[in-house]
């Protein structure tokens, strides 16, 4: 665990993108700490989203920091554009990088372009063990508890072991999760030492946004609060 302030970031994946600075606005009225940028290249992931002006444009307005999390095979190219449009924490995967030197030089370069805060993320599928040699490197590791491409997917609870694990392994930086977390899965993930939590449909399709905000809030913090039920396996009750 760490002290860390607990943040949510709503995902504008799942918001109506034809009146997007007014669905920031939402956000941040109902409570959002940062704004979760899903960046796809069609490529890396089956499914094409938005680019660096549009960033520009989202930053020229957004009163929250922007999370850019860049689901693209080219990080080494994009990082900087994405910099330039204003992220202040810029995310890459893990899967995209030949090993972990190339990690860890990514995670320099991008540092060097004065971002914030640098992020690494890795799939459901991905052991952790690929990020443990560059967590020195990052500000940041995103655990992805969804296949990525898409919003409104279900959570895959053995993600969890990773946040877990990351914890265990001394990591003080930030854990966010991303994909699935509502009112019913966020406990768990804030117990396993998840302190960012991003949610797309659970608040953008929730019918009051502000009430939704706060009760992801109030169980994160409760579940922090309340040491985790660890099982015989070592997987987590709560
Ligand atoms: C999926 C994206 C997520 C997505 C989460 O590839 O990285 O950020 O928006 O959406 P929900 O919260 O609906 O699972
Ligand atoms: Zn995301």
């Amino acid at each position: 665990m760490t002290d860390l302030p607990l943040l949510i970031a709503p995902s504008i994946l799942s918001c109506d993108f034809a009146r997007i600075g007014e669905e920031l606005a939402r956000a941040e009225a109902a409570g959002a700490d940062w704004h979760h940028v899903d960046v796809m290249d069609g490529h890396f992931v089956p499914n094409l989203t938005i680019g660096p002006p549009v960033v520009a444009a989202l930053h020229r307005v957004a009163r929250a920091p922007l999370d850019v999390h860049l689901m693209i095979t080219d990080p080494w190219t994009y990082a900087p554009h994405f910099v330039r449009a204003g992220a202040h924490v810029l995310t890459f995967h893990v899967e995209v990088c030949p090993d972990a030197a190339a990690a860890r030089e990514l995670a320099t370069r991008i540092r060097a372009l004065g971002v914030a805060e640098v992020g690494i993320s890795l799939s459901p599928d991905t052991p952790v063990e690929r990020v443990l040699p560059v967590l020195d490197a990052v500000d940041l590791v995103l655990v992805m508890s969804v296949h990525p491409g898409f919003g409104g997917q279900s959570f895959i609870a053995a993600t969890l072991d990773k946040t877990a694990a990351l914890r265990a392994h001394g990591f003080r930086g930030r854990v966010e999760m991303d994909g699935g977390i509502n009112a019913d899965t966020v406990a768990s993930c804030a117990a396993a030492g998840c302190d960012t939590f991003v949610a797309g449909s659970a608040l953008f399709g929730a019918p009051d946004m502000a009430a939704a905000l706060r009760t992801l809030r109030e169980r994160a913090t409760q579940a922090r609060r309340t040491p985790p039920l660890v099982q015989k396996d070592g997987t987590h009750v709560r």
